[in-house]
């Protein structure tokens, strides 16, 4: 077992998903899921925690409404918040989304202060901000999870275009979640042989542009919901990185002090993860055109920063 005490918070899609594959990686001792909804994290909980003795895995999961029983947690997964209903604006979403969040974070600050963040809530790079602003945490341990979930994304593509395990597939995204991601093309490779080498540009395009659409294609088959078995697997590689003291080389949402010339922001880069959460930012060589797809997508970050500012 891993570490004591690991809560998610949101009992939703991603949250129970997250808390799920945390007991069966058995990366605590008790995984706690909070949620304001009445008996939603409570029934979750039980019924993983009934799971338990068919899986072989003895993380005890509570689901609770307060944060008494979250105190000490070593580390949060964030998942609350609300999605976006029809004639809600983006900047209605932006402004409910930051009171939730820093809500939680005032709750996460007053039980357990030296723990660690992984922010999931959408606009993902503007809600860490918030946390890292509510819980005046450092930003070792205020990080958001976006990278891995893209270049999951993208690597899951890949491995069906070339019909190849996806476990020989290295690849890195930079930039913002989403439509502003930056794919570093020449950082990806199928066990070391550079990708260009076994597809051609047109197909590595398009596979780019699934990747940066990805969000959008599964929120199009449900519907009524977004993505959460892949965004709760990134989110639990993250902690489990961190609980193992792993010094797996990620790319996260850091908030950037210099890092890639940019300050007082959050922005997907490769980051070293390990005990104490942040570790290390790496910062790599990029081209103009890449360096260029940064700076754009770090734009629109600010542009989020600003326009929820102007609301509150
Ligand atoms: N405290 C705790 N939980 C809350 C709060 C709050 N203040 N406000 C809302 N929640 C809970 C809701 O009750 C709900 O159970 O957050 C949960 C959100 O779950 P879903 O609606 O199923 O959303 P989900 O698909 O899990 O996505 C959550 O992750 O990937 C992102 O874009 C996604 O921002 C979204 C988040």
């Amino acid at each position: 077992m891993s570490v004591k005490k690991i809560t998610v918070v949101g009992a939703g899609h991603v949250g129970a998903t997250c808390s799920q594959l945390l007991a069966q990686k058995e990366l605590a001792r008790e995984v706690i899921l909070v949620d304001i909804a009445d008996g939603i994290p409570q029934g979750k909980g039980l019924d993983q925690w009934e799971s338990a003795p068919i899986e072989g895995c003895d993380s005890r999961v509570y689901g609770v409404n307060d944060y008494e029983k979250c105190a000490g947690s070593e580390i949060f997964i964030i998942t609350a918040g609300i999605a976006r209903k029809p004639g809600m604006s983006r900047d209605d979403l932006l402004k409910i989304n930051a009171g939730v969040i820093t809500s939680v974070c005032k709750e996460i600050k007053r039980v357990a202060p030296e723990s660690i963040v992984i922010m999931v809530t959408n606009p993902l790079d503007v809600m860490a901000q918030v946390a890292l602003e509510t819980t005046g945490f450092p930003r070792e341990r205020v990080i958001g999870m976006a990278g891995v979930l893209d270049t999951a994304r993208y690597r899951s593509f890949i491995a069906l275009e070339l019909d190849v395990s996806i476990e020989d597939i290295q690849a890195l995204v930079l930039g913002g979640h989403g439509d502003t991601m930056v794919p570093l093309a020449s950082y990806t490779s199928v066990s070391g042989i550079p990708l260009s080498q076994l597809l051609s540009q047109d197909r590595i395009d398009a596979l780019v542009e699934r990747t940066r659409k990805g969000g959008g294609e599964i929120v199009a088959y449900l519907k009524t919901g977004s993505a959460y078995y892949a965004p709760a697997a990134a989110a639990v590689q993250m902690a489990e990185a961190i609980v193992k003291d792993k010094k797996r080389i990620l790319p996260c949402a850091a908030w950037l002090q210099g890092e890639y010339g940019m300050k007082d922001l959050y922005l997907g880069v490769p980051c070293q993860l390990g005990e104490g959460g942040l570790q290390r930012i790496l910062e790599v060589e990029l081209s103009a055109e890449e360096t260029a797809a940064l700076e754009y997508s770090a734009e629109h970050v600010r542009s989020t920063v600003a326009a929820l500012k102007a609301l509150q």
